[in-house]
């Protein structure tokens, strides 16, 4: 994945559902890109709570597993100021693009939703708050 600088302020999420993904508990999981393994966040089945942090979008309740693509924007505007807010956006862009794609070669749909509350989210992730939630992608159902 290209990264403005190789600063990689993207992280990504699976808010992953009961019985959502074979073999996998249900819970917040996040990726680690130095290994290409996941970490636990929370355990427990929290489709519902990030739907209604998304405006009350149930629909995307529905998804086994949704992705979440947050920003620290202070790893790259650290190296590029203002302007590292543009390329950590650019970034979340690239990432997104990339989910669409792997969910249709999978044979599988995808969503992407904007609308949530930024605060809200972050509380059902436990998250840090220098984190801003920027995409929620459900995946494996479409609204
Ligand atoms: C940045 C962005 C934010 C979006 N947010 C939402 C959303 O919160 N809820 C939703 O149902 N769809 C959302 N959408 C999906 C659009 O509504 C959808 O792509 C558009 O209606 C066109 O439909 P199509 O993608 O099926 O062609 C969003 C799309 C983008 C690109």
């Amino acid at each position: 994945m290209p990264s403005g600088g190789a600063l990689y302020p993207i992280d990504a999420y699976a808010v992953v559902g009961a019985g959502g993904v074979e073999g996998v508990q249900p819970a917040i999981y996040r990726y680690e890109p130095d290994d290409h393994s996941i970490s636990l966040v929370v355990e427990g089945d929290l489709r519902q709570p990030l739907a209604k942090a998304s405006l009350g979008q149930m629909w995307m309740a529905k998804a086994p597993v949704s992705m979440v693509i947050t920003a620290e924007y202070r790893r790259i505007t650290s190296k590029y100021g203002e302007r590292g807010v543009r390329y950590a956006m650019i970034e979340a862009g690239h990432v997104a693009q990339n989910i669409f794609l792997q969910a249709e070669a999978l044979g599988m749909g995808a969503g992407i939703v904007g609308a949530f509350h930024d605060n809200e989210v972050i509380q059902v992730m436990r998250i840090p708050l220098s984190h801003e939630p920027l995409i929620i992608m459900p995946v494996g159902h479409k609204n």
